[in-house]
């Protein structure tokens, strides 16, 4: 079975190529490098023993992308490509909206025209904005989304819902990710922070490698156990293997036309500081860190349902966060 991801050669696409590889799926990636690196290929072949097509094309491009797809007999489409940046959301709106509805657009206008039914698409727990009640599942209402970034993925997600609605022959699984962190087990993809990272893990392994002075903890007076806000951390290689239970949901029904979404996290709420002593305590290192004023537009907590997944997708997570920081640790010294 051949399978097409976009973004295939970034942090999670890489993980789920892996996946699908070792599931036997011939993969066709297109990633234009916009935001990762062609070591990332090599490493795929290094841990799976196959390298799988690759074309550095740009999804903006609808003739291009036409190209590949009419090269294949692909039976599903992975669709990760796209900005993710909250903050660089904020600076530059125009950049993230072209970028990820145009390429949404440009992938289901190929799939109709080459007479491809089945998408899976990369969302996130952004979608919910700061939830009334925990833990969040599937049924909460979307709130006013923070940034443009959360705006494109509520709004792909209803462009898809529009598409399926007007178009017998699609289907598609949403998946919301939660809090995606940790490195495959082989140390050999992961993922690359472009520039200071924003983000809590690679933040952490950076000032473990020296890279960075010293994390700053935002916020220890939020009204949790030990005052620092609280997450559903996920590890990426069971992130990825939600993505192969969506695709086979999808390649094995009788039912056509399904718009379904699922929450994809652990539904488990760890703090900051529960993921700092982690870090510390299974790869025996000192972390200097210190407390400073809550981020702007940060939430207190969120954590996922993840009932409907286990139901339905027949997924859930194994790993533990013990597993997600000796992993990231292991690629921030593959990196380094
Ligand atoms: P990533 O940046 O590592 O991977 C995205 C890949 O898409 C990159 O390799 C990039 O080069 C490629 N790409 C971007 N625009 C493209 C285009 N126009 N044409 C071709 N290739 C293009 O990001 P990731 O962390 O792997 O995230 C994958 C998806 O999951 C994204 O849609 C992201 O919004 C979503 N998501 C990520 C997180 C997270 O924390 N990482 C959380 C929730 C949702
Ligand atoms: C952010 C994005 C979210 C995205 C997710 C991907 C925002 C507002 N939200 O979520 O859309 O899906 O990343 O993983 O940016 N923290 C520190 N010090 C740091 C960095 C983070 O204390 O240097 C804290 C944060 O305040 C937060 C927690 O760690 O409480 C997690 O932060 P982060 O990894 O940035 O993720 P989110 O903010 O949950």
């Amino acid at each position: 079975m051949n399978i097409l991801v976009t973004g295939g050669l970034g942090y999670i696409g890489s993980h789920t190529v892996v996946e699908l590889i070792e599931n036997n799926y011939e993969v066709i990636i297109i990633d234009n490098l916009s935001n990762s690196e062609l070591f990332i290929l090599d490493n795929i072949k290094k841990i799976t023993g196959v390298k799988p097509k690759f074309y550095n094309e740009d999804l903006l491009d609808l003739n291009k992308t036409n190209e590949v797809i009419n090269k294949h007999d692909i039976d599903g489409v992975i669709h990760f490509a796209a900005f993710k940046s909250v903050s660089e959301s904020i600076k530059y709106p125009l950049k993230y909206y072209r970028n990820n509805l145009l390429s949404l657009i440009n992938i289901l206008r190929s799939m109709d025209e080459n007479n491809i039914s089945n998408i899976v698409f990369s969302s996130s727990c952004t979608v919910y904005g700061q939830p009334d009640k925990l833990p969040v599942s599937e049924n909460a209402p979307f709130k006013k989304a923070e940034s443009p970034y959360s705006k494109s993925k509520q709004i792909s997600e209803q462009i898809i819902e529009d598409f399926v609605n007007s178009n017998d022959n699609i289907s598609s699984i949403s998946l919301r990710y939660f809090n995606p962190v940790g490195a495959h087990d082989s140390g050999m993809i992961g993922e690359l922070p472009i520039g200071i990272p924003d983000n809590l893990v690679p933040y952490i392994t950076q000032t473990a490698a020296g890279i960075r002075d010293e994390l700053s903890v935002f916020g220890n007076d939020y009204n949790t156990s030990d005052g620092t806000a609280i997450r559903d951390y996920i590890h990426v290689v069971d992130l990825a293997k939600a993505h192969l239970m969506a695709i086979k949901r999808l390649n094995n029904s009788k039912k056509k036309n399904i718009f379904e979404f699922f929450n994809v996290g652990k539904g488990t709420g760890f703090s900051v500081m529960d993921v700092i002593n982690s870090f510390e305590k299974i790869n025996n290192i000192k972390l200097k860190y210190s407390f400073k004023d809550r981020r702007d537009g940060d939430i207190e907590e969120i954590y996922s349902d993840v009932t409907k997944s286990k139901n339905i997708l027949k997924w859930q997570a194994e790993k533990n966060l013990d597993d997600m920081m000796s992993s990231a640790w292991k690629w921030q010294k593959y990196l380094k």
